[in-house]
């Protein structure tokens, strides 16, 4: 699929209004969108491209544009908590996910992470995604394949507990978003190899103090770093040029650290 193509029936899509307002909808042939500002049949969209402007019953318009994938997690139907994008290119970047890398990732909670962590392996990769509640794995698989229009080749989807699957992988790099990541730390030292990153991302401060010791006492951790992201977005609209007057005040605190080898003399 590229961009700008035609939407077809089943694909996801972004219907934006002139107040800015999304609705995220799944192109189905002969359903109809309903909202304050009238209906809107589907398939009106469907065969159009890409970027086209509709209009409802009330001829108000609506540009269709598929949904990026920040677009999609903050508007999909989640069960579990999901990372915040802002969070997520952060992670991405400081955990150096690559094309090719092996990844453990936990839990899989409504897969928002791992949609962005299978996109940055691509198909020489792979992502390990483990949660060890199965209606949470059911219902992410269902979000993943709804974005990714089918099953994604380089996603390996398990229930368990993420410690007692680290040792199968050999993973290059694992990341953690569940409360207790410093149970992974001793099997990330068995599995990961030197220049392996472990990654983890908690919400309390107390959580990352646990953390940080168990990485300390492990010896064998280095770069370890604490962080979080604050993303202020800011109104522009004629001479109203100001941050916004709301945003996201706080999400987690990303902890990377990187494994190295014990000296052998
Ligand atoms: C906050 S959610 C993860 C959200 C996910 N990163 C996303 O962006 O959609 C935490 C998930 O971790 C799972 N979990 C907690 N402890 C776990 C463990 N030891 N092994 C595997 N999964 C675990 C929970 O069942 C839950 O689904």
């Amino acid at each position: 699929m590229k961009t700008g193509d035609p939407f077809r029936e089943g694909d996801l899509c972004l219907l934006n209004d002139a107040k800015g307002r999304q609705y995220l909808v799944t192109l189905t042939s002969g359903s109809t969108w309903q909202s304050d500002k009238g209906s809107l049949a589907h398939d009106v969209v469907i065969g159009e491209p890409e970027g086209v402007t509709v209009a409802t019953s009330t001829d108000a318009p609506l540009v269709a544009l598929r949904p990026r994938l920040a677009d999609y997690v903050l508007r999909m139907k989640r069960g579990a908590a999901v990372m915040y994008p802002k969070d997520t290119g952060a992670l991405i970047m400081w955990a150096d996910i690559a094309p090719g890398c092996t990844v453990v990732e936990a839990g899989t909670g409504s897969g928002a992470l791992t949609l962005a962590l299978l996109r940055a392996v691509g198909d020489r990769g792979v992502v390990v995604s483990v949660d060890k509640r199965q209606d949470h794995a059911v219902h992410a698989r269902r979000l993943i394949e709804s974005f990714w229009g089918g099953a994604p080749p380089n996603l390996d989807l398990r229930i368990g507990d993420v410690e007692d699957i680290i040792g199968d992988v050999a993973p290059d790099r694992i990341i953690l978003d569940l409360p207790e990541p410093w149970h992974s730390v001793a099997p990330a030292v068995d599995s990961l190899a030197g220049g392996g990153v472990f990654a983890s991302y908690l919400p309390t401060i107390p959580q990352v103090q646990t953390l940080r010791e168990e990485l300390h006492q492990a010896k064998i951790f280095r770069d370890v770093d604490t962080f979080e992201i604050l993303m202020r977005s800011w109104t522009v609209e004629g001479r109203s040029v100001r941050p916004d007057h709301r945003m996201v005040g706080h999400t987690g605190f990303i902890t990377v650290a990187r494994k190295r080898l014990r000296r052998t003399r």
